[in-house]
């Protein structure tokens, strides 16, 4: 049974959605805020061209980065695209410390006129800064943080793929570059973004994949720092994942610290459950749980369409209980990376239960896939074009 009482949207309303829906200046008016330093060692074409025939994720980087850097005092300043390489950092650096580091993942989209678009990119800048705000660090402006995608995709034009279902993965991450041991914010500290040609981040693509429970461990707790993309988030996500993998489960999914009973996200995605009724659920937003942009457009395009979208406590004896009746018929995780992909099994102490459906995931699948690569209308004005 449905636990909320009143279905709710409030992710439609987030000052991340509120944020993703203020316009941009075009693309050629924010170019060049990040002067380009040609790389001299640039693959060569037939590098590139091998790189980008055998696609994995996160494996491969082009040939530039983004690059500024902020000091207490000056702001952010030293604005560039430089050469991608090694960075040199001293190992009193605080991140490497007490982890003071925040990160995005979005993607870069060929269409099929050759041109480069992203999706959504001020809910990826707003979302930097509010994690930057969580983790005492400096916020990036959002106009400069997508003139940095810009100049960068630019200049590493050629490295984004266009087969089916690639895209160029861009990773902006901004973390405590000052040397000192004593714990407080660092005052100097360095943004970058690097990118990743990438091709499915499940190999086996839109294949159902397997989760295990965990009520072991859990990846946040209340007042911590689990609505912010932060490293430490994902560190502390990596034991239960390989207890996940010795389960012979392809992702974790993770359970509130408070309760114990109730579901929050997978490792690194949202998780969404469909009812027989075409009612779409998710667990709602309660400061535990990343904000997810995928999740975010999943909900707006499902309510666009007329489903009933709930966001509410959903609990794993509720979820176990609905899809043996057979009131749960779909069971999908969201994000960035991972697009859209149907779980098909559930694990646990004391479960083990395959769930068959997958018509709606592959409905919403096809339809923001159709979005990001300019197959499909773009009601939202969501898609940016870059190059
Ligand atoms: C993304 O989906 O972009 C993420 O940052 C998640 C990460 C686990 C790849």
């Amino acid at each position: 049974m449905s636990e909320a009482t009143t279905p709710t949207h409030d992710s439609l309303d987030t000052p991340l959605a509120r944020a993703a829906a203020l316009p941009l200046p075009a693309a050629d008016a924010l170019a060049g805020r990040f002067p380009l330093t040609p790389n001299p060692h640039a693959a060569t074409s037939a590098e590139r061209d091998r790189a980008l025939r055998d696609l994995h994720f996160g494996s491969a980087f082009t040939d530039h980065m983004a690059h500024a850097r902020w000091t207490r005092g000056a702001g952010w300043g030293d604005y560039g695209v430089v050469p991608f390489g090694d960075l040199s950092l001293s190992p009193g650096a605080a991140v490497l410390h007490y982890g003071q580091e925040v990160f995005e993942g979005i993607k870069a989209y060929r269409h099929e006129d050759g041109s480069v678009w992203t999706f959504r990119p001020r809910y990826n800048a707003a979302r930097l800064a509010a994690s930057a705000r969580r983790l005492a660090l400096p916020e990036l402006d959002q106009e400069d943080f997508v003139a940095s995608l810009v100049d960068l995709v630019r200049a590493d034009a050629a490295w984004v793929p266009s087969g089916e279902g690639e895209s160029l993965y861009l990773r902006p991450f901004a973390f405590a570059s000052e040397a000192f041991l004593g714990v407080h914010p660092a005052g100097v500290v360095d943004y970058y973004v690097i990118a990743s040609p990438a091709g499915a981040y499940f190999t086996h693509g839109l294949e159902p994949i397997s989760i295990w429970v965990t009520t072991e461990y859990h990846r946040a707790g209340r007042g911590g720092t689990g609505a912010a993309k932060t490293g430490g988030n994902y560190a502390s996500s990596l034991l239960p994942q390989s207890l996940a993998a010795d389960q012979g489960c392809d992702q974790v999914c993770f359970l509130d610290d408070v309760t114990q009973r109730n579901l929050e996200e997978l490792g690194g995605m949202n998780i969404m459950v469909v009812d027989a009724d075409g009612t779409v659920r998710t667990p709602r937003l309660t400061g535990t749980i990343l904000e997810g942009s995928t999740r975010s457009a999943i909900i707006r395009l499902l309510t666009d369409a007329g489903r009933t979208v709930v966001e509410e406590t959903i609990s794993l004896k509720g979820l176990l209980e609905g899809i043996g009746s057979g009131r749960v018929t779909e069971v999908f995780a969201c994000g960035t990376a991972a697009v859209v992909v149907p779980l098909g099994r559930l694990k646990g102490e004391g479960f083990d239960v395959g769930i068959d459906g997958n018509e709606v995931t592959h409905q919403i699948h096809d339809h923001l896939t159709g979005i990001q690569y300019g197959r499909r209308e773009d009601p939202h004005h969501w898609m940016y074009r870059l190059a």
